[in-house]
């Protein structure tokens, strides 16, 4: 099965262990996914979910505003960074990461969440990985609804 028909099937089974699973198959089958988690929007602040990577962030909390997660959560866009240690607004989490993409998950018109992925290669992302991963938030979406 290709990647994208394996995310379909995987996110319409509605499994609660579908995004942790949806991160773990990211990082395996995308050589410059270096770490992939999920943050959840929650009293202002976003708080890690599920997660796949070599090691663990620090930031498990984020408040809205800060770092690039912060930013994407705040203008409700995804947000690119081709060189994370020029950019003053970033969190660092681990040495290695060289470049990362945020992309927010809406439910109703607001944002629940978003995907947070790090690469070890430098600018790693481009506007295809921009569109395939604004389709997975879309699939992500009834995970992360607001009742
Ligand atoms: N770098 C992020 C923090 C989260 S870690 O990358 C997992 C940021 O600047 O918001």
């Amino acid at each position: 099965m290709n990647l994208i028909d394996e995310i379909r099937s995987l996110l319409s089974s509605g499994a609660n262990d579908a995004p942790q699973k949806f991160c773990m198959l990211l990082r395996k089958r995308v050589p410059y996914y270096n770490w992939v988690g999920i943050y959840i929007l929650r009293d202002n602040a976003l708080h890690l979910g599920p997660w796949d990577g070599p090691a663990a962030t620090e930031h498990t909390k984020i408040d809205v505003g800060q770092g690039i997660c912060g930013l994407a959560a705040r203008e409700g866009s995804t947000v690119i960074v081709d060189d994370v240690n020029k950019d003053p607004r970033y969190l660092q989490c681990f040495l290695s990461t060289k470049s990362e993409i945020v992309v927010p998950i809406f439910a109703n018109g607001k944002v629940t969440g978003e995907i947070d992925i790090d690469s070890d290669k430098p600018a790693a992302f481009n506007q295809l990985d921009r569109l395939f991963l604004e389709w997975c938030a879309e699939l992500l979406s009834p995970f992360y609804s607001t009742r």
